[in-house]
């Protein structure tokens, strides 16, 4: 039995770091007394490091400086936040991997201690971005899939690979289903359970017969910085941590419409701010009206930009 090998580019998880760190946006404004950073981060409100600093507990962030930098940990789901935005309303969370290896005669031999499951269950702010991540199976052969809370399929795709006496494709099409495949996900998903399933090689059809990978993986993923990233180059054995796009908004109450029928709860605080429905999930989020800027969940929070032209 042979191994392709495909090989992952990490580097660009380091360089997407360090973009996603050197963007310090004007409306990064915390509730008055409490923390603007951790580390390199802004903390807008509604988010909030503290109590009393966010909108409710789950706005609370953690920021903990045991690390260097310090990690910014969603107080309530134990995500690692590497950004927040107010413009966008998306997070970027770092979630794990899912990684099984096996021997030539594909039994498992050694497998990620992470949970199967990754979980905002209960959350009245975050959900999965489906327009910005994919569902990744690499490695062969990987039908790669997962479940929802009640542990019915929900989304995954199938990776094999060609035998390994035959160029691999991958390095050229990117993730197309040879030694790597994506799906999409729904909208409003708030939890996913991992799942690699393999065949038994060199039996019945001739797909199974192609090569096979030590290890095949399975993980949710920002589309644009994996398929940027991945250059059908993938060789690892090690446990990684992957970019994934949380799009976050106030969820305590349908839409903008009911939104505004309660103004002591209504988050959209600034005058010159306006309300925009959720597109991912119930709720909704504020953004400075034409001509403003800065953060419209608080009191002035929007103010005049200057102008570009004058009128006489
Ligand atoms: C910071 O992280 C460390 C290591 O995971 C943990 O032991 C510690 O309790 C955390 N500190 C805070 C303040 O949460
Ligand atoms: C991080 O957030 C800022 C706004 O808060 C945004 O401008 C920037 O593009 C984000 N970086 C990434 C990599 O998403
Ligand atoms: C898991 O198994 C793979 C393939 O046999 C091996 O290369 C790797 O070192 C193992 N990893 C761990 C953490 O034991
Ligand atoms: C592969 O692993 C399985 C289960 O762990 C074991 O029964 C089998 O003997 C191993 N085969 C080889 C060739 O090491
Ligand atoms: C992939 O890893 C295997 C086992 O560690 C090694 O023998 C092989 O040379 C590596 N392939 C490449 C292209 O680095
Ligand atoms: C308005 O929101 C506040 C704060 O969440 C809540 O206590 C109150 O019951 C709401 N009022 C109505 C009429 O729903």
């Amino acid at each position: 039995m042979t191994t392709s090998t495909l090989h992952l580019q990490v580097l660009a998880l380091t360089i997407f770091l360090v973009c996603a760190a050197a963007v310090t946006p004007a409306s990064a404004q915390p509730w008055p007394g409490c923390p603007d950073k951790c580390g390199d981060i802004s903390i807008p409100y509604p988010f909030g490091v503290g109590t009393g600093c966010a909108r409710d507990p789950y706005f609370e962030l953690e920021c903990n400086r045991t690390y260097s930098p310090p990690r910014l940990i969603v107080f309530t789901h134990r995500q690692h936040l590497l950004n927040l935005s107010l413009a966008d309303g998306e997070a970027i969370a770092l979630i794990n991997a899912r990684r099984q290896c096996y021997n030539s005669t594909e039994g498992l031999v050694n497998e990620t201690s992470v949970d199967r499951a990754v979980t905002l269950v209960g959350s009245t702010a975050y959900r999965f971005s489906a327009e910005r991540n994919r569902f990744v199976a690499l490695g062969c052969p990987n039908m790669g899939y997962f479940v929802d809370t009640d542990g019915y399929y929900v989304s995954g795709c199938t990776s094999f690979c060609r035998p390994s006496s035959q160029k691999l494709v991958a390095s050229s099409t990117g993730c197309t289903g040879e030694g790597c495949c994506q799906s999409r996900i729904p909208t409003d998903t708030i939890y996913y359970a991992q799942y690699i399933q393999t065949f038994k090689p060199g039996e019945g059809d001739p797909i199974l017969r192609g090569g096979t990978t030590a290890c095949r993986y399975v993980f949710l993923a920002d589309a644009e910085w994996f398929n940027s990233g991945y250059r059908g180059d993938f060789n690892r054995s090690d446990d990684f941590a992957v970019p994934v796009v949380l799009d976050w908004a106030i969820r305590n109450v349908g839409n903008c419409e009911i939104a505004v029928l309660n103004r002591t709860d209504y988050a959209c605080r600034s005058a010159n701010s306006e309300c925009i429905d959720s597109t991912n999930g119930q709720g909704y989020r504020c953004r400075c009206s034409m001509g403003y800027e800065g953060n419209p969940y608080l009191d002035g929070g929007c103010k005049g930009a200057t102008p570009k032209h004058t009128y006489h």
